[in-house]
This record gives structure tokens, sequence and C-alpha cells, in this order.
């Protein structure tokens, strides 16, 4: 059997569920890829190794505590890392370090938190090249709303016209909860975080910078476009008032916070900010934490993905997701005795 050795960098809530769901599915790696998944190290701010104690992770015993970025992975001798760290899109954050070492050792990555991606994603992507090493993001893109993947796969060698993306499950559900449940802003924001899925601190939702982020993710990575921040124009939910609720009422609009890009052959334009749409339009009836995507093509019309999953298992899942792709590129690079990209 292969032994594939896995290291996570960051272990909070996503980093603690994707090493669940890693050891919950071996049984399923060995049946379907034929591959031994062994989880050998983890690290996080409040990780160390006490963290893992149950994690059966198999050489954690043999790393030294505190290890972070290069010494960590060049010591866990991992084939595959998944990065679930802090997210910081203006410097890169904690994870960009693991990352390029991974990448640059020609070990294959996960990429769960955007930060790293949306800062260097055309150095790590062209670093992936260069050594090799397959990087994958659908944890960071979305997540369980496939995003990616419909680029990549569904509906490759289409032309790409507009991408619509409800992308962010927070603001979806207070711009919801203030148009059914008759809520204010500061309102409908104390119940998401009473229900845990608004951050404390929510301006990077409610300001449109994760709906930003992922739009950037998508362009950079499914249409190989090379979008900054400073590309953007952003505009988020946060001045939202009672009148423009009452406005879009009474026109039977309904508001979404999206982010849009659409592409002409001189150049790719990308906003975040509100549309309302008509209740005839599918986005219209992406409710509470959903998300969505459309996207237009030349060829295929338009394709809607609605998703629903916004627990750390979801993304934990999508992460997982890429760890099958990878699994299966690698064992088909095996049989034909080739290197190169999925
Ligand atoms: N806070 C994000 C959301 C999830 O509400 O969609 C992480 O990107």
């Amino acid at each position: 059997m292969n032994v594939i050795r896995v290291a996570i960098a960051g272990f909070g809530g996503v980093g603690r569920a994707t090493a669940n769901l890693l050891l919950a599915r071996r049984d399923r790696y060995r049946q379907v890829h034929g591959a031994e998944i062994r989880l050998v190290a983890v690290c996080g701010s409040r990780s160390g190794l006490a963290d893992a104690d149950g994690l059966e992770a198999e050489r954690l015993d043999a790393l030294e505590p505190g290890l972070s970025g290069p010494a960590f992975i060049e010591a866990s001798g991992a084939d595959i890392l998944i990065e679930a760290g802090p997210s910081d899109f203006r410097t890169g954050g904690p994870g960009l370090a693991y990352i390029r070492s991974s990448l640059s050792a020609g070990r294959d990555a996960i990429v769960i938190s955007k930060g790293a991606l949306v800062h260097s994603g055309p150095e790590l992507l062209a670093l992936a090249r260069s050594s090799g090493a397959l990087l994958k993001l659908s944890g960071a893109a979305a997540a369980a709303l496939p995003t990616i993947d419909l680029l990549d796969h569904s509906l490759k060698g289409c032309e790409v016209l507009e991408i619509e993306g409800i992308l962010n499950a927070t603001t979806n559900y207070l711009l919801d909860a203030m148009m059914n449940q008759n809520l204010g802003f500061d309102e409908a924001l104390a119940h998401a975080q009473a229900g845990g899925f608004a951050e404390a601190d929510p301006r990077n939702d409610t300001e449109g910078w994760d709906t930003a982020s992922k739009l950037i993710l998508i362009a950079n990575f499914g249409l190989d476009a090379a979008l900054t921040m400073d590309d953007l124009v952003v505009e988020g939910i946060q001045s939202v008032t009672a009148q423009d609720i009452e406005a879009w009422r009474k026109q039977s609009l309904v508001p979404k916070l999206v982010g849009s890009l659409i592409r002409t052959d001189r150049a790719t334009r990308a906003t975040v900010g509100i549309r309302t749409y008509p209740p005839t339009d599918p986005l219209a009836h992406v409710s509470g934490k959903n998300k969505a995507i459309r996207i237009t093509t030349d060829a295929m019309g338009e394709t809607i993905a609605i998703g629903s999953g916004t627990e750390p298992l979801a993304t934990a899942a999508a992460a997982l997701k890429d760890l099958e792709h990878i699994l299966t590129t690698r064992a088909a690079q095996a049989t034909s005795g080739k290197g190169g990209e999925e």
C-alpha cells in the first residue's frame, strides 16, 4: 500500500475538523485509492503536540514542539501539506511560509485559508508549476460551493463571459434577516454572532473583503487572471439602512452581496457590492447562510450552483475532495511514469 504522509498547519476549528475527517475516511482511502494516509504532524498557535492527543498522528512524538514554517515542513517529512491557519490577505498570513516551503520542495499543498493565495497566488502557482507540486484550494474558494471545479471541469473549453457569486454566508444571512425578519443591521449581526457563525470582528465579511478574496481566487486560479485587491471596487453591506430595506421591499427586489466578474476581449472587471434581483431570478432565492454562483459562458449559457454547507465539516470535506484529486493524479502519474499537473 502506498503510504502518504499528511501534515496540517493551522489547528483551529477547521484544521481539527479536517484532521478528524481525514482519519475517519482512512478506510475509504485504502479501498478507493490504495493509499495508506498517515497524519504525521500538526501545528498551530494553540496546538503543540498535546493537542494532537487522540489523533493517532504517527510521527508527532518525533517532532520538536514549537516548530513552524519551513522547519515544520522539513521535520514533518509530509508528502502533502494541508494549510488551515489564520487568513490575512494584506500580508499573506502565517500560511504563506508553510505553502512556499511545501511547494518549493515539490510537496503538494491543499490550502484552506485565503490570505496567502490572495496575496501571492501567481507566485505560488508558478512555484508549484516549476517544482511539479500540486496546489489545490477548494476549501479557500467558497469551500462546499463548487467554484473552480465548475470552471476546471464542468465548463471546460467554454469562454467565461460573466460570474456572479453570493460567496459569503454571513452577509447573505444578514441581508435575509433584515429583509424578512424586520431586523436592523446591528440586531441581525448580534443574532448571527450569538449563533456562532459571524465573527466577533465581522468587518472582513460585512465590508466585502471575504467576498472579494474568494472572487480573486476564482479569477486567478480558475481563469488564469492576475487580479489583486487593488483591481477591485469593493463595497459591503455595513451601510444598509432601514430606508434601503423598505425601498427594496416596495419594489419587490431582493438584495444580495455579490462578487461579480465581467470579461471582455480587453479586460476583466471585478466588483463587490449589493445587487438587487427580482423574485423570478434564482439568485433571489438563495436564502440564509447559503451561497451561490452563476457562470455565464459563450457556449453553455448560464450554470448556477447553490451550496448550503458552511460548517467546519463542510470546509474540511472540500479540502479532502482536493486530497482525493491529488491521490488520483499521483496514482495516474505513477502508472504512466509521468509527472505534471492534473
Ligand atoms: N465568514 C465566511 C462566510 C466563511 O460567512 O462565508 C469563511 O470564508
